[in-house]
């Protein structure tokens, strides 16, 4: 989601029946995730790999939440090498050597689940393999700041802490949301912030972590042409990560995490 410079929040704890209808739309974005792996190869177009998931989806009763959202046309985004995120599927041939994230959002009887990850098309740089593998590390970081009365922003500031020392840098133009009855919901889900700070986050709460680390400087600039794609300022590769969490009275359930690989 982007980032909005002031607004009151209103965080929604979800019902147990909210809930298991999250859950099921979550399991299912994480299946279309896991789908399109074997399709992952040098060679094929990000339009083809949108239409597969898009199939997909359908097949499971669901709909992709992205289409038709505020104007854009497509089941997923597809945001390879420089591309932070909201990468419109194209005529863009995946290469030998490239990294590329797919984002999924299913709406499934009315609930909506949001995923995203980063493939690696055949053999890819050491240096990109390791801009993958930490903002991995990035996202399980955030997790693990996941439990009742802790403040939401302890969740960025770990996040940044670990980027930082790998020398990677956070991007605070987008960032996590509340999720599950709506799209986009309180809170705004800071993947850089300040420790102590923020909301108490309380059971019932369910928000994404979907943090984007670039090897370069953080600042993006959203494509003139297409209005959504966002690369970096500088042309380094980006990396995302993302989960739907719900916290419980114990700490959390990653509820797209149904095959425990990101
Ligand atoms: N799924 C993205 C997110 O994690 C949002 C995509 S909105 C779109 O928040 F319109 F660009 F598709
Ligand atoms: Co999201
Ligand atoms: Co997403």
């Amino acid at each position: 989601a982007k980032q909005s410079i002031f607004a009151p929040m209103a965080i929604v704890i979800k019902t147990p029946e909210q809930i298991e209808g999250i859950r099921k739309s979550s399991a299912l974005a994480a299946k279309t995730l896991k789908h399109l792996e074997q399709f992952i190869k040098p060679g094929i177009k990000t339009i083809e790999l949108d239409q597969i998931a898009e199939d997909f989806i359908k097949e499971n009763h669901a709909t992709p939440a992205t289409k038709g959202y505020r104007g854009y046309k497509h089941a997923t985004c597809i945001s390879p090498n420089d591309v932070v995120c909201h990468g419109v599927p194209n005529n863009t041939v995946l290469q030998h050597g490239d990294i590329v994230n797919i984002d999924v959002t299913t709406i499934l009887n009315g609930y909506f689940g949001d995923t995203c990850r980063m493939y690696t098309v055949g053999e890819v740089s050491e240096y990109a393999e390791k801009l993958v593998q930490t903002t991995k590390e990035c996202l399980r970081i955030g997790m693990e700041q996941c439990f009742p009365e802790n403040h939401l922003n302890n969740i960025g500031h770990h996040i940044a802490q670990h980027a930082h020392k790998h020398r990677y840098s956070v991007v605070y133009e987008f960032c996590g949301h509340g999720v599950g009855l709506k799209f986009h919901e309180d809170p705004e889900v800071s993947h850089i912030a300040e420790k102590n700070t923020g909301p108490l986050l309380k059971p019932g709460m369910i928000f994404t972590i979907e943090p984007m680390i670039n090897g370069g400087k953080a600042r993006c600039k959203v494509d003139r042409k297409d209005g959504w794609t966002a690369r970096t300022i500088d042309g380094r590769l980006s990396a995302q990560f993302e989960h739907t969490i719900l916290i419980t009275d114990t700490g959390y359930e990653a509820l797209t995490d149904i095959y425990g690989d990101f």
